[in-house]
This record gives C-alpha cells, sequence and structure tokens, in this order.
C-alpha cells in the first residue's frame, strides 16, 4: 500500500452520523463514480470482493432463474456456485483455463438458454491472469436481454472499465487489489436495469440489500456502522489514482503487464493465458519441468523478500502467479524478473 493510504488510516474516528462524515462519503461515492466512468450508483459495504457474489444473487436473481455463467477459472467458478446456491438454474460455460470466454461462445450459450435474466462474468480472471473481453461479452448479453453482472475483483482501478459507455448493469469489486487499500471494503456499481430488478426479485434481504444501502447512501448515510478507518484508506487511495490520471493508471498498468510476460519469456518460463487475453494485472506461469511451484515461491520469500502466489484449484501446486496491480512500478517488475532469474539460475 502507498504510504499516504497508511497514513489516511491514522486519522481520528468521527461519528458516522455526523456532517464531517455525510459530506466526506458523498465525495468518496462521488469519486468512485469517476473512476467506474459512471453516473450510476455506487454502494459500498462492510466485506470482502465476494460479497458482491452474494449481493448480486440476494438482490438480482430469484430461485429458478436462467442464468448463463462465464467460467474460466476458479472465480468464475464460485460466481455460479453462489448463483446455483441461492437456487439460480446455472448454465456454465466452461473454459479450458487460460482461454477466455469469446462472445461467440456467450451468444451459443445464450442461444441454448432462452430467457436467461442475468450473465454472470469474471472481467479479470485472477486464478488464470485472463482478461475477458467485457465490452463484446456485454453487447452479447444485451442483445438476449440478459443483465450482465460482473465480477471486476481483480481489475478495477487497474484495467479500463467504462460501465456507462458498455452499458454494464451490475459490477463490483474489493478495496485489497487495484485500488490498493487493506481488505475490507466491497464496492458495487448498479446500473438503471439492476434497480428495476431488485424491485422485481422477491427474495430475502437484509444486510445486502442494495435499496437500503441506496436510501441511506443518498443522505451520506450507511445502511450500517461502516469501516472507516478503510474508507479514509480508500479515500487516499483514489485521489492518487486520480491525480496520476485514470489512463496513466491504466497505462501503467499495460506497460507492467507487457514488461513481465516479456520477461518471463527470456526466462523461457511459459505462461498460462492465452496471449490475445492476457491480464495486466497478473501473470501465472509454469516453473520450468522437474521444478516445483512451491521451491521457487518459497526461495523467493526467503532470500528476496518477493511474495509470488501459487495456482488455485487443480493447478495449486504447479503454477505461480505475479501479481503487478495498484501500486506497483517498473523499477518493482524489473527487481522481481532479477530475483527470478536468480532462483531459476540455481534450482
Ligand atoms: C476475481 C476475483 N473474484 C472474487 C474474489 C474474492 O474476493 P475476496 O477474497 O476479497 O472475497 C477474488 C479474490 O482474489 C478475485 O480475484
Amino acid at each position: 500500500m502507498p504510504p499516504q493510504v497508511v497514513e489516511a488510516m491514522q486519522r481520528p474516528m468521527v461519528p458516522h452520523r455526523g456532517p464531517e462524515f455525510s459530506e466526506f462519503y458523498i465525495a468518496l461515492i462521488e469519486r468512485l463514480k469517476r473512476l467506474h466512468r459512471t453516473e450510476a450508483e455506487v454502494l459500498l459495504w462492510p466485506g470482502s470482493g465476494s460479497a458482491g457474489w452474494e449481493i448480486a444473487a440476494v438482490n438480482l436473481l430469484e430461485p429458478g432463474d436462467v442464468v448463463v455463467a462465464g467460467v474460466t477459472g476458479d472465480f468464475g467458478d464460485r460466481f455460479a456456485l453462489v448463483a446455483s446456491t441461492f437456487g439460480a438454474d446455472v448454465r456454465r460455460v466452461e473454459l479450458e483455463w487460460g482461454n477466455a470466454i469469446v462472445p461467440e461462445r456467450l451468444d451459443a450459450a445464450l442461444r441454448a438458454a432462452p430467457g436467461a435474466k442475468a450473465v454472470l462474468l469474471t472481467h479479470n480472471e485472477t486464478s488464470t491472469a485472463v482478461t475477458n473481453p467485457l465490452a463484446e461479452l456485454t453487447a452479447v448479453a444485451q442483445e438476449h436481454g440478459a443483465l450482465v453482472l460482473v465480477d471486476a475483483v481483480s481489475s478495477a482501478g487497474g484495467i479500463p472499465i467504462e460501465f456507462d459507455a458498455w452499458d454494464v448493469d451490475y459490477l463490483f469489486s474489493g478495496s485489497q487489489k487495484a485500488w490498493m487499500c487493506p481488505p475490507g471494503v466491497a464496492i458495487v456499481v448498479a446500473g438503471r436495469r439492476a434497480w428495476e430488478r431488485t424491485r422485481e426479485t422477491g427474495t430475502h434481504r437484509f444486510f445486502w440489500d442494495m435499496d437500503r444501502n441506496l436510501e441511506m447512501t443518498k443522505k451520506g448515510w450507511t445502511p450500517t456502522t461502516p469501516p472507516i478507518s478503510l474508507l479514509y484508506a480508500l479515500d487516499a487511495a483514489t485521489a492518487m489514482i486520480e491525480e496520476e490520471g485514470l489512463e496513466a493508471v491504466f497505462d501503467r498498468h499495460r506497460r507492467l503487464g507487457d514488461m513481465t510476460r516479456a520477461g518471463l519469456g527470456q526466462l523461457g518460463l511459459r505462461l498460462l493465458a492465452d496471449d490475445a487475453y492476457a491480464s495486466n494485472t497478473v501473470t501465472a506461469f509454469f516453473p520450468p519441468d522437474g521444478v516445483e511451484a512451491r521451491t521457487i515461491i518459497d526461495r523467493m520469500a526467503s532470500e528476496f523478500g518477493i511474495t509470488l502466489a501459487g495456482g488455485q484449484a487443480h493447478l495449486a501446486s504447479s503454477l505461480i502467479r505475479i501479481g503487478h496491480m495498484g501500486w506497483v512500478d517498473d523499477e518493482d517488475i524489473e527487481s522481481c524478473l532479477t530475483a527470478l532469474n536468480d532462483v531459476l539460475e540455481s534450482v
């Protein structure tokens, strides 16, 4: 996290029902709208990114609703699981890990699921380091009259999202990734069709009720006690993003993604993601033949203090991931690649 974000969390508490808080909160919500390029409603909850799946399921879906889920990895799988847990009739489009869901594939799935109420998409599949083509997929879903519900946990704030121009209906993220904050705030954006849908669904909901949250947000309040220190962090981080400029932030992520992929290629390492859809916030690669992913991850940590992640699900022990989202610059990637080179020379 940037020092400014750490510092912001030291600010004294204020009463969350006082004028100082509501003024602060309204300004934060307005900034988050600008950063999502939207005039739609932005809502915050105390919670991790996973809250976004459940908020979608309890507000926008009803048991029995036909839903098409693009499953491009572990997080797409969980989105589908949450929807089916709440009773939706989920039709999964399963992609081999490393591949994106392309518009033709979604179109075929929607043709096979007439009357589908929603499409579940993972913008950036963190488990495979793939970015799905959200603008094109949204257009396909809209043609079929299905709501577009998007997990943007590892894309928002790092990879372009045009909520209004692309006509997305619902999109969520968590504070801890490209937003450069500690975990703990779930960020939801909901457009007109999503609000219409909340008024049709008769599901039970309270803590995650979008309408209750909106009613309070409009007054500068939160429905429950907010995580004030984390909101201060989010305020400082998003101010930094605006200061750098959203386009500049996206360009930096593009550059870091290119640098990481090129560097790993030079080290002779094989990447998981289809190059055409490679993510600019995370890169996944396989260790050289005969070398355990865990050995590399452990040595990077113990010898260089660099934390890499392993894979997930069936690739848990065979994949390595480098996160390059948020407060990361060229030097971080260069030192990571240099350290990796050293480790590879002696494994
Ligand atoms: C794409 C994606 N979706 C959802 C989640 C779940 O978010 P959280 O762990 O904050 O609940 C993650 C977490 O890494 C993620 O990367």
